[in-house]
């Protein structure tokens, strides 16, 4: 059982605050800053309770260098107008002079600490500098469940020194993901799509055990069409996991999986052939043409299945979704997930970048019953992995 943070009771202590603050962000801007919004629940709880809290968290992948691009004073202005809350920056990682101010503030104040990544010692989770991190506080709250797939200093060792629990929003995304997978309403369909099977093998293998249809999309369903004999013209593929696909292919008869591959698809000469595009059945795929989008017969048998389903997992697009029209697989089927969702006929949940950024463009993403914050995170969650972010605050 995870220690949840609203079971600490912390009232004036110094509280250390692990946030993944990790947003995309270019030319002073960022174009989404959900994973801000969705933390604030924590820090007004921390602060109403007249705490000192210490926010820690990555931003890039710096390398253990500074830059000054990855410094988190670019999100300062985010994150005090979304907190609403004055916020002291703290510009290095010289921890012991950090201390002497953070111990002279008044309760509650709230401090951002410098990239983390600064550090070479933060990734490769160095005991040192865990115990340096813990030093600045008596409690640790991780509410960053998006890099809990990382065991590093400021994730997992420093863990080892403070008590520690989980904030608000690693409670949610365990709930929602527990929902999804440990004790699911029945039946349940996973739709995993994107372009390579390489990277979703392990979740292809552990879904198929605990799932009764598995919905495979992307450039991913190209791979698997190829391997049980079909022609897929210039689409892409990955010729060496054609005998994965295949294994996958006869598990699955095994298991009681039923599995969905598209069966009309949506082709044209480029991927910016726009006007040359038409549909076809996946008996005629031309030799010249690409596969980008899946087509309205398979859209329906989607349909069918949601329709059969109690929860759907979804993780990766349908086709090419970041080219329209070849979204339109992808748009019919959230905003369909998102009606049955709705109508409280179904427990939708979503994760993975490109998922949410695809799933956005129909607007169907405040409709799902969960969207999460994460993305690697989501996809080891999927695979069965354990968390090690998630595994230190367990009791
Ligand atoms: C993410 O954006 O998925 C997290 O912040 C983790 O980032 P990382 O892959 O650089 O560890």
């Amino acid at each position: 059982m995870i220690k949840r943070i609203q079971d600490a009771i912390p009232k004036k202590r110094t509280i250390i605050l692990r946030l993944d603050l990790n947003i995309p962000f270019s030319n002073g801007k960022s174009a989404d800053i959900s994973r801000i919004k969705k933390v604030k629940n924590t820090v007004l709880f921390l602060v109403k309770n007249l705490n000192k809290v210490i926010i820690l968290s990555h931003f890039g992948r710096p390398d253990g260098k500074v830059n000054k691009d990855l410094s988190l004073i670019n999100l300062m202005g985010y994150l005090q107008k979304v907190l609403n809350l004055k916020i002291k920056f703290l510009p290095s990682l010289e921890i012991e002079m950090h201390k002497k101010k953070i111990d002279s503030a008044p309760f509650p104040s709230v401090f951002l600490l410098e990239n983390v990544r600064f550090s070479k010692l933060e990734e490769s989770n160095d005991p040192t500098f865990s115990r340096k991190l813990a030093s600045l506080g008596d409690i640790y709250c991780n509410d960053a469940f998006s890099v809990s797939h990382r065991a590093h200093a400021s994730t997992q060792g420093i863990t080892k020194y403070l008590p520690s629990f989980a904030g608000f929003l690693i409670q949610d995304e365990l709930k929602a993901l527990s929902m999804a997978l440990e004790h699911p309403a029945k039946p349940v369909a996973a739709l995993i799509g994107g372009s390579k099977i390489s990277t979703k093998i392990d979740i292809l293998n552990n879904l198929s055990d605990k799932i009764d249809y598995l919905i495979i999309g992307g450039a991913m369903a190209n791979t698997f069409l190829k391997a049980q004999g079909y022609e897929i013209g210039v689409s892409l593929i990955e010729p060496k996991m054609i005998k994965n696909a295949e294994k996958i292919i006869s598990s699955l008869k095994s298991k009681k999986c039923e599995l969905v591959l598209p069966f009309d698809i949506v082709c044209a000469h480029a991927l910016d052939d726009i006007a040359d595009r038409r549909t076809f059945s996946v008996n005629n795929c031309p030799k010249a043409r690409m596969i980008l989008d899946v087509g309205p017969l398979t859209c329906k048998k989607i349909i069918n299945v949601i329709d059969k389903s109690k929860t759907f997992i979804w993780n990766g697009p349908m086709g090419a979704f970041e080219i329209r029209p070849f979204d339109q697989g992808t748009n019919i089927i959230a905003k369909y997930v998102a009606k049955r969702t709705i109508e409280k006929k179904l427990i939708s949940i979503a994760g993975g970048g490109d998922t949410v950024s695809a799933l956005k463009v129909s607007g169907s993403v405040p409709k799902f019953s969960y969207v999460s914050t994460a993305g690697g995170a989501f996809l080891e969650w999927l695979e069965g992995k354990s968390l090690p972010g998630v595994e230190s605050l367990k009791l």
